[in-house]
């Protein structure tokens, strides 16, 4: 078997696409928190995502991307049998892992991919485990089942009402709170409007916050500086520091300003793709 061959491929919804990657030594070593680095062909992008799962005795791992610009988009055209060019890590620092008493996991989106493997790591050692899932419609929640499986409780909120309660994760995490539970600490994946809400509500309801941040990253290996992030105010890496920080005083507005910073090159690029692209997977 080559390394890098996709052994499993499944759409999770129209967006969002799994893949089981072969891939032995990053299998062997990864941790919950830490992402690897993919790249789909010569001259492409280099592309963050975090490990949702592995297993060392298949040599395999699991990711979950959600195509929102060009190289997701491209990733998630490949198909069962078809290779990734490089993939590269386990990168980042690993998440804590304590017993903290009862803990939050929070995902937003495909943040609900990214904070599964925290969540079952965290379940591990010996913490009670809340699920907050929110998602825009029914259609985005994805891995509600696993969380329930895994989890002592599970919450789910869209923002239209389609599928549990009618609202954000941070309504369902007062709720949560009005109705007596006492959470210490809470783990929050999301897009960085949520993560910043969130985790302004939970230091108010004093629940520890940390976030994990997704700031453009490139070499994520601490050289290129592209993913400075402010915590403390103090500059971070997040792609060596992090990328879960302490959320009580991440910058979340600079997160924001730094992100945004290439949109109109991203969109442009992405419509140039979708131009030329002649569908074979039936996706697009
Ligand atoms: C540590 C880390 C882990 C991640 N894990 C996952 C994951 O498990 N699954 C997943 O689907 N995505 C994950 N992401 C986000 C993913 O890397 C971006 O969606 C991707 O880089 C976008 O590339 P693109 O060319 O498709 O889109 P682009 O055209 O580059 O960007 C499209 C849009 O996405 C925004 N964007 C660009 N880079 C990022 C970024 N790094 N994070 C968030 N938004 C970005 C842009 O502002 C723009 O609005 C992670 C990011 C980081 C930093
Ligand atoms: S991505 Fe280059 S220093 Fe973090």
């Amino acid at each position: 078997m080559e390394e890098n061959t996709i052994l499993e491929k499944k759409n999770l919804n129209s967006a969002v696409v799994k893949f089981v990657i072969y891939k032995p030594l990053i299998a062997a070593s990864a941790q919950a928190g830490q992402f690897v680095i993919l790249r789909g062909r010569e001259g492409g992008e280099r592309v963050p995502v975090t490990l949702v799962d592995w297993d060392s005795t298949q040599g395999t791992i699991t990711v979950i991307i959600q195509a929102i610009g060009k190289s997701t988009t491209m990733f998630n055209a490949l198909q069962q049998g078809e290779k990734f060019l490089n993939v590269a890590g386990p990168l980042g620092t690993p998440v804590e892992i304590k017993n903290y008493g009862t803990v939050a996991v929070v995902g937003g989106g495909v943040g609900i991919a990214e904070v599964y493997p925290i969540a079952r790591a965290l379940k591990q050692a010996g913490n009670r485990v809340i699920a907050v899932l929110g998602a825009r419609t029914k259609e985005l929640l994805i891995l509600e089942k696993q969380m329930n499986e895994l989890c002592d409780k599970t919450v789910c909120a869209t923002d239209d009402g389609s599928y549990g309660m009618k609202g954000m994760v941070t309504d369902a995490i007062e709720t949560l709170h009005n109705s007596g539970e006492k959470i210490n600490a809470g783990f929050v994946i999301g897009p960085i409007p949520m993560m910043k809400f969130t985790t302004r509500l939970m230091d108010k309801l004093n629940i520890v916050p940390y976030a994990s941040l997704n700031p453009i990253m490139l070499d994520g290996t601490g050289m290129c500086g592209c993913c400075r992030v402010t915590v403390e105010g103090t500059v971070r890496f997040a792609c060596v520091e992090g990328p879960m920080f302490p959320a009580k005083t991440i910058d979340f507005d600079e997160l924001i300003r730094r992100t945004s910073e290439y949109k109109p090159q991203e969109k442009q690029s992405l419509q140039a793709y979708q131009k030329d692209h002649v569908c074979k997977c039936g996706l697009h």
